[in-house]
């Protein structure tokens, strides 16, 4: 096994670490005060294919493994969660469908604009009444001649107001959801298209997500993605490759939260010596990066193994499991080593903290990782 990076994926990583620190960390702080899209920084990102990275050429993606989208959500994350998010989802469960289940027509109208960046994408799956229970959607596209009518009520949906193309599910047969679980693709601004309510969460803040309210929308059959009924595969395909993203976002918020933590423990002096000094932060610190580097090798493995084309529900589901509780986990003791300041929104661990939440919750909660791992390891035979 070989655990080197190949120079390119050095290289990307440089790249993404240079545009991070130069161009997210000075509004990282001001755009989650705020609660702000940052435009200004996305429409740098397009040209350096960070909303293409594992899309086709063909279609203007940058063709890049996966270790390499890994390295680019974790040192954007690393710095700011709210724009990893952004990358992760518009790159893992919107392009990359669109690249493996859409026909030549749907990619060719609908990712050139994606991969420049030119466009944002969302995943909207989630409802009032059908979270971690996928299945129970209520949302409805009725077939009337080359069209679909559809009704839906999407809610926490990331990018959402800021989202112009939307992977939306719904079912095709309303009796029958298992048989008519459907992915379309709808256009912003269409009639009956409506952004809802922005949430107000406690992290992420710079990310717009919203519900999304689609009222008799005619959408042309031609945006089916995949064929009827395929839906749910689509997208439990989309978020098996999506929890790669989220774990690395993860590993980039637990590595960020250990730098300010390093940072902040050779600089503050308590009984006159720096807190690095004192064994009982050493031994936290060293837990910390310990931890990081634990759930970096199980994300580059699970994006390891997507590139060489094995399954991916285990393996991603393990990465991110463990990437989630690692990057809370390690976010709470860097406020454990800044003390009060660790409290204040002046700090930035105090925004880390409140960013590693969400990887333990949304692409599937734990829980749910824990059910598609336990199904696997039952699955096994016993040597
Ligand atoms: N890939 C392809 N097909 C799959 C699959 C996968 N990973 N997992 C299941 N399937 C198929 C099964 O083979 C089965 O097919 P057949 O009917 O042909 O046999 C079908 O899908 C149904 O599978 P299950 O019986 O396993 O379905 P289930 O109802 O028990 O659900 C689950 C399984 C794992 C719990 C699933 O519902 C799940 O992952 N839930 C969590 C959903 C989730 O992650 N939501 C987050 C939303 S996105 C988000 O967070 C917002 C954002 O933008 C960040």
């Amino acid at each position: 096994m070989d655990f080197n990076l190949l120079p390119k994926q050095r290289q990307i990583r440089r790249m993404a670490r240079e545009f991070a620190k130069a161009e997210l960390a000075p509004i990282a702080h001001e755009i989650d005060d705020e609660g702000r899209f940052p435009w200004e920084a996305v429409e740098k990102m397009g040209p350096l294919n960070f909303f293409g990275m594992q899309a086709p050429r063909q279609y203007g993606g940058a063709g890049t493994d996966s270790i390499s989208y890994c390295l680019v959500i974790e040192e954007i994350s690393r710095v700011c969660g709210a724009m990893g998010l952004t990358i992760a989802v518009h790159n893992s469960v919107v392009v990359y469908p669109l690249s493996q289940f859409g026909d030549d027509e749907q990619k060719a109208k609908f990712l050139p604009p994606l991969t420049a960046g030119q466009k944002i994408g969302s995943f909207c799956l989630t409802e009032p009444n059908a979270g971690s229970d996928a299945m129970s959607i209520e949302s409805t596209a009725i077939g009337e001649g080359d069209s679909y009518i559809v009704n839906a009520n999407k809610i926490f949906v990331t990018n959402g107001g800021v989202a112009d193309t939307l992977v939306i599910f719904t079912s095709v047969k309303p009796g029958d959801v298992k048989k008519g679980f459907s992915a379309i693709i709808v256009e912003r601004g269409i009639p009956g298209f409506e952004v809802g309510l922005l949430e107000n969460n406690s992290g992420m803040r710079a990310n717009p997500v919203c519900s999304i309210i689609l009222t008799d929308c005619r959408v042309p059959k031609a945006n089916l993605l995949g064929k009827e009924g395929d839906g749910f595969k689509v997208a439990m395909g989309a978020l098996d490759t999506g929890r790669i993203g989220i774990a690395a976002q993860a590993v980039g918020i637990g590595q960020g939260s250990l730098d300010v933590s390093l940072k902040y423990a050779k600089e503050r002096i308590q009984f006159k010596t720096p807190l690095a000094r004192h064994q009982a932060i050493q031994m936290m610190l060293a837990d910390m990066g310990t931890m990081v580097e634990a759930a970096r090798l199980l994300t580059l493995q699970a994006a390891h193994i997507k590139d060489q084309g094995g399954d991916l529900s285990c393996p991603s589901a393990m990465a991110k499991l463990f990437a989630g509780r690692m990057a809370s986990k390690v976010a709470s003791m860097g406020v454990q080593i800044h003390g009060g300041y660790g409290y204040s929104k002046d700090y930035p661990i105090e925004r880390y903290f409140r960013d590693a939440r969400v990887t333990e919750i949304y692409e599937g909660t734990n829980e749910i990782q824990q059910i598609v791992i336990a199904r696997e390891l039952l699955k096994r035979e016993v040597d």
